[in-house]
């Protein structure tokens, strides 16, 4: 099969890499991709959001399946466009990429069909968030713009002036654009986060490992909401009690729920959960995979990808086996100094060998370039140095002491990924 994978970070190579793996696979293309996954794959310079680019390239060159990663193009209707071709897909189509794209449509969905969340209410005016956040007075609040925001777009307020600075950010000044059009204002919950990646077929659901994801940018969830600078698998705070919890009152039902909606999910659904006191919750869906949760759970999979994503397509995914390794993987992301704000390109990075890798951990790429063979700096979250052990304490071991040979100008990385579970 002749395979293209859209995007271009460190979640596209890792699912590259596994998609390799597959004796199906003979050709790989990834539009754009980056200077790590050269490697591994032809890069096509056709940009992550350019659809007609995408479809009119996969038609000429006779794509068989083509995998939509980033959550852009799922909301701008590639998968459709594509389809409409008669090009096989993995993703979901547009209306139901929205349980990602509209936060007010996942809130307003989960209120409807009983799944459980954080109390909320929708605004579409400055004053009456504010007034509501100010009547009802319970400190921190979430507030939380309507669309894609690149993971930023949600603020937790500890004190009224707080929110009134959030307010006007996003719905004044509009710092993620139109997604700010609408709030959402939540109740705030604690207690442990998972990740769980669910592959859908929109009648068969099959959970992957769970993960923990590590969003702040430094250590001791000190600084700045990032995409993610680090993540472990299994999650050991989802015990098997926990899976089954959640696939009772959240998994299944959230998939009926877009089937009784007309809009059927197929993909890769993300399910962002909080382990509250009183069970677990949601706190986002997402329509595609994670990214750095997938360098992981891919780390952990054994059954062949493509496989899986036919299976998908087919919607047939209850016989085709999905099984994962025992033991566990943790991956560390190495990102540019002043990451998430402004930061510099272009510093050459020393430790990497010619494939851009390090002997027995896999280097994922996000935010690289290759030039006259050497590898550079292209972004805020540069690379993924992903281990995989029998412990999570040896996967952590081993994904340090890979990260700690690699170097660039302004590299930094959180020494604590993982700290809370280790035994
Ligand atoms: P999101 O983009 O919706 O995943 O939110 C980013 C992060 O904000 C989450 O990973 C949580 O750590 C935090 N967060 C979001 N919603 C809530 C909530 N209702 N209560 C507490 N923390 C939250
Ligand atoms: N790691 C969080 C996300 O992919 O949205």
């Amino acid at each position: 099969m002749k395979i293209l994978v859209v995007g271009g970070g460190g979640r596209e190579h890792a699912l590259i890499r596994k998609i390799k793996e597959s004796p199906k696979a003979e050709k790989i293309y990834c539009c754009p991709g980056n200077g790590g996954i050269g490697a591994d794959a032809q890069c096509v310079p056709i940009a992550a959001v350019d659809v007609q680019g995408v479809v009119k390239f996969a038609k000429e060159n006779q794509i068989d399946l083509v995998v939509v990663a980033p959550d852009d193009p799922l909301a701008m209707g590639m998968v459709d466009a594509l389809d409409a071709q008669g090009i096989m897909t993995f993703g979901p189509r547009k209306i139901a990429a929205e349980i990602e794209s509209s936060k007010v449509f996942a809130k307003n969905m989960m209120k409807k069909f009983g799944i459980p969340t954080a109390a909320y209410e929708v605004f579409d005016k400055a004053e009456k968030a504010l007034e509501y956040i100010e009547k009802n007075n319970q400190f921190p609040v979430v507030i939380k713009a309507d669309g894609l925001a690149l993971g930023k777009g949600v603020i937790i307020a500890q004190n009224l002036n707080e929110a009134k600075g959030g307010i006007h950010e996003i719905m004044e000044d509009k710092v993620f654009g139109a997604s700010g059009n609408n709030v959402v204002v939540e109740e705030f919950l604690t207690g442990p986060e998972v990740s769980v990646l669910a592959f859908v077929d929109s009648k068969t659901i099959v959970p992957m490992v769970s993960s923990m994801d590590h969003k702040r940018a430094l250590d001791g969830d000190q600084g700045l909401n990032t995409g993610g600078m680090g993540t472990i698998a299994p999650n050991p705070f989802y015990t098997k009690e926990v899976a089954d919890q959640c696939m009772e009152t959240i998994f299944r039902p959230t998939v009926e729920a877009m089937n009784k909606m007309g809009r059927p999910f197929q993909g890769c659904l993300y399910f962002g959960l909080m382990l509250t006191p009183k069970g677990p919750q949601v706190i986002e869906y997402n329509c595609r995979f994670g990214d750095p949760e997938t360098q992981v759970v891919m780390e952990l999979l054994e059954s062949d990808l493509v496989d899986i994503m036919e299976a998908i397509y087919r919607k047939d995914l209850k016989n085709c086996p999905v099984q994962f390794s025992s033991g566990a993987a943790a991956c560390i992301v190495i990102a540019s100094g002043g990451y998430p704000k402004a930061y510099k390109k272009g510093c050459p990075i020393s430790g990497l060998d010619e494939q851009g890798q390090l002997p027995e951990v896999s280097v994922y790429h996000a935010g690289t370039k290759l030039e006259n063979g050497q590898y550079l700096t292209n972004g805020g979250r540069v690379l993924g140095v992903t281990a995989k052990g029998a412990s999570l304490e040896e996967a952590l071991d081993k994904a340090y002491s890979s990260a700690e040979q690699i170097s660039f100008e302004g590299a930094f990385y959180r020494k604590d990924i993982g700290a809370r579970c280790k035994k």
